[in-house]
């Protein structure tokens, strides 16, 4: 890996006289923010396109008290990860899929978006201006956050005059505190994540405040995370707070159908793809709560959670556990075969990394 074009202004971090990594823990990693060298940051007005584009050291950002962002949440974010391999190579998981995405949500939230090739370009950018910070091998990854918000000011409610496209990356480990033991959800049957006509199927930020209090409530009772249902008949399931749900029956595997309050996971994407080209069949529908009680096995997907097992579910005082201990069969399976793909370990035949 080298830095390529683009990264004008970049001086070796080292020769800065930046921070040494020699504090870091790479073995206990968990997924908390840790502020590295370089971030990338792209303006462009209302009506415009976005262009040129630049790394500027990491730090904190100017925005007026009265940003679109601020006072009416006009902003989206993506996440993707970047891998270093054993072989010195850096890999990154289907990121025009997150360029994709961003657009769409973009049209939504009535914000302009870079293109896909800009989007992949300031992504690896930014990767490559930060590569000190890519955990060693198995370690862990490099997360790669970019953010659009509307940076300019609003009073009355209208789109902002001005938008900003910035990403900052953290290295992470796992995402659960469980690590890749398997997780504890407590079904919601109170508040909704999302409502159909509403925002549940664009990466806003608004989405995930909006599960917070929920969240927290499952957190202080010792669960894991919070799973939601849909907001009308309330017996379909929808997503857990920061990711992807699937069932497992027998050789089926199950997920909830994208309708607009489901966000389009590119790792639950992926998995449906490998759960196909491993002989599994994987469908997307209406999920029902019954259904994923009397399940073989459950998991949950997401880029910062990967496939992480879940060991059981609680739902109106009742727990259903999966399993005796462990992880399931199925869920190994699909897991290893996503992972060793992600960080280099497999040949890649779906073509889904990218190697920097
Ligand atoms: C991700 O999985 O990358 C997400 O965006 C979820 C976030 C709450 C960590």
């Amino acid at each position: 890996a080298s830095l390529k074009t683009g990264a004008v202004g970049f001086t070796s971090a080292i020769s800065n006289g930046q921070s040494p990594l020699a504090d870091i823990d790479w073995d206990n990693l968990g997924f908390g923010f840790m502020p590295t060298d370089y971030m990338y940051m792209m303006k462009c007005a209302q009506g415009e396109k976005f262009s040129d584009g630049k790394l500027q050291r990491f730090g904190n950002i100017e925005l007026s008290p009265s940003a679109g962002i601020l006072n009416y949440g006009q902003g989206l974010f993506e996440g993707l990860k970047a891998y270093k391999t054993e072989d010195g190579n850096i890999l990154m998981f289907r990121p025009e899929e997150n360029g994709e995405r961003l657009s769409l949500g973009a049209e939504r939230m009535c914000m302009p978006s870079p293109s896909v090739e800009q989007f992949v370009k300031a992504v690896k950018e930014t990767v490559l201006a930060n590569e000190r910070w890519i955990p060693p091998p198995g370690k862990g990854s490099l997360y790669i956050r970019p953010l659009l918000m509307g940076s300019g000011s609003v009073l009355g409610l209208a789109p902002a005059p001005e938008y900003t496209f910035l990403i900052y990356v953290s290295p992470v480990g796992n995402y659960y505190k469980e690590g890749l033991s398997p997780i504890n959800l407590i079904i919601e049957t109170e508040m909704h994540r999302a409502t159909p006509g509403g925002t549940g199927g664009v990466k806003t930020i608004g989405n995930y405040a909006a599960v917070l209090k929920a969240q927290s409530a499952a957190k202080a009772k010792g669960y894991s995370d919070v799973l939601y249902l849909d907001s009308i008949e309330k017996k379909y399931l929808e997503e857990v707070s920061s990711c992807n749900v699937f069932v497992v029956k027998g050789n089926v595997i199950s997920t909830p159908a994208i309708k607009g309050t489901i966000l389009p996971g590119i790792t639950r994407k992926s998995i449906i793809d490998v759960a196909h080209s491993l002989g599994f069949q994987a469908e997307e529908r209406r999920v029902t709560v019954d259904e994923l009680l009397n399940a073989d096995e459950v998991f949950v997907t997401g880029t910062a959670v990967v496939l992480s097992p879940v060991g059981s579910i609680t739902y109106f005082g009742k727990r259903v556990s999966y399993g005796s201990s462990g992880v399931g069969v199925v869920t190994q399976q699909l897991y290893s075969a996503l992972t060793r793909l992600q960080m280099g370990l497999e040949e890649d035949n779906m073509n889904w990394t990218v190697k920097l």
